[in-house]
């Protein structure tokens, strides 16, 4: 039997803080664009902008609003009426249309910024979601840098925002300052405190400066926070939102851990990562989780073996639940025959396994020279390696005979290799998955070579 798991709201807020991101502004087509993509992948609710902000934003967010309709379509506006009912005008063709609100509440932004004392900043929440609550029945407030806010207060302001008929609380850590264990304790202390929390949702919107905010937003959620706010490949502000793949994908590998579930369609992310690094021009860092090109790319020979054999040996989620088109074999000095001897396979080439002996000497040698062998490069070599002696340039010198029998041997400082001890094949794989037993002698030397030469 299955526990139930609780439902967790995916607010992203790609196409509103992620647009903040340096290089990341977007145009109405382009939001509009992303938006449809958004939609398909599942997000409950869409930021769709800031319409106060410019006239193109305004248009944007009225256009997200009366064409994607299964999601709720949110607007943000600062705690004043010329902003809510701008953003109202932007959204009430959505067919969910959610005023978000915000306000901030610690004193270094009410003294240095806003100038205003505490009560005053009571009283503006409070009236702002009266605004926006007899606009609209949908309405989000947000304590801007509600992490440096001196708790009493925080909660003396959410009480007061609750009873004025905000329908979301959301707890922004606005200068990515809190930790998880600090974090989850504020989301306990707002539900003990704040009267009438129970018919609220409480959210957490979390900023990565110190690269915790996929860990704080987690520990909110298992604090009892209920939606979480995100952008695709953790674009935003600074150094970025909590990312809306590694939050869900964290959830979908580890639920003995976060027994959470989303609306979201795993095979929908990199399509969405994609897009937006399309439409932006702002490439994803290459080994970011989930979406960066080498988050499925092996390179080391053991690890391309090892996969190859079974990809639960080093891949803890498949490349297609999240809509990698497959996990790919980085040829490079690292890689080990199988890789190597696949990858020709999949060029049209199926060698024995001297001829593939030879081919990976000469590759080796290539790959110290270039780093990353290309499918180009490894046609030219095998052409090379196939064709008369003496026809044509060689793409890389001819291994001497003596030198090609030591291609693996160390050089310089190496140590000298471990005595070659009997190989003894694991029992069970990952996840406790029995290993199939072979009694073939052949195919268990035929294992036992692979491992090594997957070095
Ligand atoms: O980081 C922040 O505080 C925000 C609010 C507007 C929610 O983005
Ligand atoms: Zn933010």
């Amino acid at each position: 039997m299955t526990a139930e798991r609780a439902r967790i709201t995916v607010f992203d807020t790609t196409l509103r803080d992620g647009e903040q991101s340096p290089g990341c502004s977007m145009n109405r087509p382009e939001k509009l664009r992303l938006a449809h993509q958004l939609d398909r992948l599942g997000v409950d609710v869409i930021e769709a902008g800031f319409p106060i902000a410019s006239d193109g934003d305004f248009e944007a967010v009225k256009a997200i609003a009366s064409v994607v309709r299964r999601p709720i379509i949110a607007g943000l506006a600062r705690a004043c009426a010329p902003d809510i009912e701008r953003a109202w005008e932007a959204l009430k063709n959505a067919a969910h249309p959610r005023i978000h609100v915000f306000l901030a509440t610690s004193d270094i932004h009410l003294q240095y910024k806003l100038r205003i004392t505490r009560e005053q900043c009571l009283a503006q929440a409070r009236e702002a979601i009266r605004l926006a609550k007899s606009l609209c029945a949908d309405v989000e407030f947000s304590p801007e840098d509600a992490t440096r806010t001196d708790p009493d207060f925080l909660c003396s302001v959410l009480e007061a925002v609750v009873e004025a008929g905000a329908t979301t609380l959301n707890i922004p850590d606005t200068v990515g300052y809190t930790v998880p264990t600090e974090f989850g304790a504020l989301i306990t202390t707002i539900r003990q405190r704040v009267k009438g929390i129970e018919n609220v949702v409480i959210s957490a919107h979390c900023h990565n400066d110190l690269g915790m905010a996929v860990a704080n937003a987690l520990a909110a959620v298992a604090a009892g926070a209920r939606q979480v706010e995100c952008t695709i490949n953790g674009i935003g502000e600074r150094a970025g939102n909590a990312s809306l793949e590694e939050i869900v994908m964290a959830m979908r590998v580890r639920p003995d851990k976060f027994a959470y579930e989303t609306g979201i369609v795993g095979e929908q992310i990199f399509p969405a990562s994609q897009m937006l690094s399309e439409i932006t021009g702002v490439p994803v860092q290459p080994n970011k989780a989930i979406t960066g090109r080498n988050a499925f790319a092996h390179e080391a020979g053991i690890h391309q073996d090892g996969v190859l054999k079974n990809p639960l040996t080093y891949e803890i989620m498949t490349p297609q639940s999240v809509g990698v088109p497959d996990s790919r074999l980085v040829l490079g000095k690292h890689s080990g025959r199988h890789a190597l001897g696949i990858r020709c396979e999949q060029l049209g080439y199926q060698f024995d396994r001297h001829a593939l002996d030879d081919i990976y000497r000469r590759f080796v040698r290539l790959a110290d020279k270039i780093k990353k062998v290309e499918d180009h490069h490894l046609l030219e070599l095998i052409r090379d390696t196939h064709k008369p002696r003496g026809s044509a340039t060689p793409l890389i010198d001819p291994i001497p005979s003596a030198k090609a029998s030591s291609a693996n041997t160390p050089v310089g400082n190496m140590p000298p290799p471990e005595p070659s001890k009997p190989f003894q094949p694991p029992q069970t794989q990952a996840f406790g998955v029995p290993v199939p037993a072979h009694s073939d002698p052949q195919h268990e030397q035929t294992q036992q070579e692979d491992y090594l030469w997957g070095v």
